[in-house]
């Protein structure tokens, strides 16, 4: 099975956990790409799902299936989000903005009633900063400084696109921090969230209630322990 195979299985499988009908938030990535498309065909077909999305780029894929949506206003009431990640561990906390599109993320997760996280197996870690940076989107004004102040917590870099520093769809920079393996990601992100110009961080703490896993032998639903 390919990594994007594995992908659409996580993104279908999603389909199965959400209500018959209701508003629903469609997260970014690579993965979530093919929830978006299976919740296009369910639309399609004459379910009445309502989307609200985390990014620029879910926004035209919902649309251009014919997903009606809400606006970026709020507020919203959302039955479940889907959305992807970058890493997670085995307390299904969980790293994610490798698409710079956390804090948009992370508003709609906090919205939801329910989260739901689609993966392939290459996202699991024993420990969050083992195989990621953490990203952090900061405010444009003063970002230099604000980077400064984050190179105490890890080695900074800045993101980049075609040549240029990447910017998040409000217009800030994203700064990806690799601490290392996080001793308490909590922890971590309350500091992070402290320095003056994090708009906010990659870090989603006891954020997922469901994580959908997909490898070769099929599609693993893992739970918070109890
Ligand atoms: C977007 O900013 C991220 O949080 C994505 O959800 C995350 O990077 C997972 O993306 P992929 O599914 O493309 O790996």
């Amino acid at each position: 099975m390919t990594q994007d195979e594995a992908k659409r299985l996580a993104g279908e499988a999603a389909l199965r956990e959400l209500p018959s009908e209701g508003v629903i938030g469609l997260g970014t990535g690579s993965t979530t790409k093919f929830f978006i498309e299976a919740l296009g065909g369910a639309v399609k077909a004459g379910a009445k799902y309502i989307g609200v999305p985390t990014s620029e780029s879910s926004r035209a894929l919902a649309s251009s299936l014919g997903i009606p949506l809400l606006g970026d206003e709020g507020p919203w009431n959302i039955a479940v989000t889907v959305d992807g990640a970058d890493e997670v561990d085995d307390a299904l906390e969980l790293i994610k903005g490798g698409g710079g599109a956390q804090t948009r993320e992370k508003i709609i997760n906090f919205a939801s009633r329910r989260n739901v996280i689609i993966v392939d197996e290459s996202k699991l870690s024993s420990r969050l900063g083992e195989r990621w940076a953490v990203p952090i989107e900061v405010l444009h004004f003063a970002h230099a400084q604000t980077a400064k102040q984050l190179a105490a917590f890890g080695t900074v870099s800045t993101r980049m696109r075609d040549g240029a520093p990447r910017l998040t769809d409000s217009g800030n920079f994203i700064y990806d921090v690799a601490t290392g393996p996080i001793a308490s990601p909590r922890t971590l992100d309350a500091a992070l969230r402290n320095v003056p110009g994090v708009v906010e961080t990659g870090l989603f703490c006891g954020r997922a209630n469901v994580v959908l896993v997909a490898g070769v032998s099929g599609v693993r639903r893992l739970v918070p322990k109890a």
